[in-house]
């Protein structure tokens, strides 16, 4: 035999025992965080049409998912809210009302399942009658007028009970304001995690969906990243640090795994990843279509984003992938 064979990468391979010895990433319960949609109501259980299998709650039956949830091992779950158009205006005033029932929920859930971590989301567009992000005038999306907005937001939903909120508008300088708000109010012991690198992708429809909050015009390359670009994800991460992020997130995941090693290899604070709808709709798509294996593309997938860098996870996968992982 030639020298070429001496090294046989194969023998790591020849048995589960030794693949696992070896297995470099590891995905776990612990690193998930599963996006949830609560509407106002009861007895409410709405299917989302693009992402089979999750569901807009009204606040009782959501309760009773938790439980499933957290009997799952997930630790972590970070609420979206579904408003009627009529709730909605241009200056999203409904996303700070104490008594709006976004905000009464994190209260109830914190009350019923004080150990569950629950973040937040912080942007206008669930509330704006523009379905944007920001305020818009004249067509236009003012960045510091929205922060203002941003920032009542961000108090309300400390105040309620988040521990962590996640600034998903991709407004300049909302990191700062939010964190100086919070502490100035003596909520330090509230964290962020930044959506740094947030791109304008395609990626975000079926959430869309499942908030009805698409843009009533343009779209929203002026504040979201462009997706060609590499140094700019560096610049808004390296912001995000300075202003006081606990956590970077990357946005989209999949088409953008390497920016999420880009950031990994770049700062010292944990990277999160969102595994957004429009991936969650295509694996399943193609799963119901028989075409792809969805339990095996999930774990595939879910590994992609931690090997890339990703400490932790925002999937619409959390219960399914737990429910594999449990069965280990
Ligand atoms: C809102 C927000 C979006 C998502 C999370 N927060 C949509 C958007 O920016 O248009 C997308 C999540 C997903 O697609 O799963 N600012």
């Amino acid at each position: 035999m030639s020298d070429l064979n001496r090294r046989r990468p194969r023998r790591n391979r020849k048995s589960g025992a030794i693949r696992d010895l070896v297995q470099e990433t590891n995905l776990q319960v612990s690193d998930f965080i599963f996006p949830m949609f609560v509407q106002e109501g009861s007895q409410q259980r709405v299917e989302v049409k693009s992402m089979p299998g999750i569901y807009r709650f009204s606040l009782d039956t959501l309760l009773e998912e938790l439980k499933e949830v957290t009997d799952l091992g997930i630790r972590a779950i970070d609420l979206f809210p579904n408003y009627p158009e009529s709730k909605k205006d241009r200056h999203a005033s409904e996303s700070y009302k104490e008594d709006t029932f976004y905000l009464k929920a994190i209260t109830a859930i914190k009350e019923q399942f004080p150990d569950l971590t629950i973040m937040t989301d912080i942007a206008m567009d669930p509330y704006s009658s523009d379905g944007h992000d920001g305020l818009v005038e004249n067509g236009v999306i003012l960045n510091d007028a929205t922060l203002e907005i941003l920032g009542k937001m961000a108090l309300a939903q400390a105040k309620a009970g988040a521990d962590i909120l996640g600034p998903s508008d991709m407004m300049d300088g909302r990191v700062g304001y939010i964190r100086d708000l919070l502490d100035e109010a003596g909520q330090t012991d509230v964290s962020i995690m930044s959506y740094s690198a947030k791109y304008a992708s395609a990626f975000y429809g079926p959430f869309r969906d499942a908030l009805e909050s698409a843009p009533k015009f343009g779209d929203k390359k002026t504040y979201q990243m462009n997706p060609a670009n590499i140094q700019e994800a560096l610049l808004e991460a390296q912001l995000d640090f300075e202003e006081g992020a606990d956590m970077l997130m990357v946005k989209p995941a999949l088409a953008y795994l390497d920016i999420i090693k880009l950031l990994d290899q770049n700062f010292n604070i944990p990277i999160a990843a969102y595994n957004v709808s429009g991936e969650y709709a295509m694996v399943m798509a193609a799963a119901q279509n028989g075409w792809l294996d969805r339990d095996r593309t999930m774990m595939e997938v879910l590994m992609s984003i931690r090997r890339a860098g990703a400490k932790c996870i925002l999937t619409y996968f959390a219960k399914d992938a737990a429910k594999i992982l449990n069965e280990k």
